[in-house]
């Protein structure tokens, strides 16, 4: 197949190691600055390259810049997979969309299946929600994968933010209360890649087996990572202020893409390898 991989983030330079490695397909890859896909002519660029799946992993994924920059979000995150849909559906060809647990209200005690009712807060997650709804309403031959708490080599993600800060200022506070499931973008990537042949369109919850606290995850990830003397202070998300407030249990259950024999490891074991190759233990 052609593969039009749009983004070269966390996830988009993962699904590109991945692509490239298994060289089942052709795979063209679209960048910033020479590819904006909250242009319209996104729409025109698509349909001439004619590729057989183009998976965006391009967004606007500053959380909390978009609580003061709706205009900028909603460009790149509901736009841009607009114009994506336009250009797929001309030429027919199949359309990954990535979006985020966030899109869901995150009620406490709550599990998130890919059909459930989506209920976003914040800025960000309301510009992904738009997403979704954009490219299901343009275009049938949809993936809708989403992912949570994505961390990938390379990238400032929060196992990145929670060694830096544990090397900068030694004693850490992390949120206890808030819970998500870990998604490494490697182990993601491999997912999309597998669910692209398969033709069964539909909503994805591809995300690393199990959740977890934030507390729980920077404990994991400094005991993987040589800082396990650094003292962890749990506390509620309501002391960490911060522009936007992610919801508290936007845990997602990976029920349709078990179905399909998709599932990726237990998050634990992610962590240690990313801790592994990112921090050379
Ligand atoms: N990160 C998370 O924790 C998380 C959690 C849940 C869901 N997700 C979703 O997972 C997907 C991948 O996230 P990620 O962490 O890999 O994101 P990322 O590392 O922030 O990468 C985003 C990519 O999108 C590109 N981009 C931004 N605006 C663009 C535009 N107008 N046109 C073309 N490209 C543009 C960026 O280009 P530049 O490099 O030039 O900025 C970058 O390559 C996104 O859909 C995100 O919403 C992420």
């Amino acid at each position: 197949m052609h593969v039009l991989l749009v983004g070269s983030g966390q996830l988009g330079s993962a699904l590109e190691s991945t692509l490239t490695r298994q060289r089942r397909h052709t795979v063209t890859v679209w960048k910033r600055p020479s590819v904006d896909i909250s242009a319209p002519g996104t729409a025109e660029q698509v349909a001439r390259l004619a590729p057989d799946v183009v998976i965006n992993a391009a967004a606007w994924t500053q959380v909390d810049a978009a609580e003061n920059n709706p205009a900028a979000a909603y460009a790149v995150n509901a736009l841009g997979p607009k114009y994506l849909a336009e250009g797929c559906a001309s030429c027919s060809a199949a359309l990954v969309q990535v979006s985020t647990n966030e899109v869901f209200a995150g009620i406490p005690g709550q599990f998130y299946r890919e059909y459930d009712q989506r209920q976003a807060g914040s800025v960000y997650a309301r510009s992904k929600l738009a997403g979704e709804t954009a490219v299901t309403a343009l275009h049938a031959q949809v993936y809708l994968v989403r992912v949570a708490w994505l961390f990938g080599p390379g990238g400032t993600n929060f196992p990145s933010k929670i060694v830096a800060a544990a090397a900068r200022q030694g004693n850490l506070r992390v949120v206890d209360d808030e819970y998500g499931n870990p998604t490494y973008a490697p182990d993601a990537a491999a997912a999309i890649a597998h669910l692209i042949e398969t033709e069964r369109y539909g909503s994805y919850h591809l995300v690393n087996e199990g959740w977890c606290s934030r507390y729980q995850l920077a404990q994991h990830v400094l005991a993987c990572s040589g800082c396990d003397r650094v003292e962890v202070t749990a506390i509620a998300q309501h002391e960490w202020q911060r522009p936007s407030q992610p919801p508290l249990h936007a845990v997602l259950v990976n029920q349709a893409g078990a179905a399909l024999g998709l599932q990726l490891r237990p998050w634990h074991a992610a962590v240690e390898e990313y801790c592994r190759q990112q921090f050379h233990r």
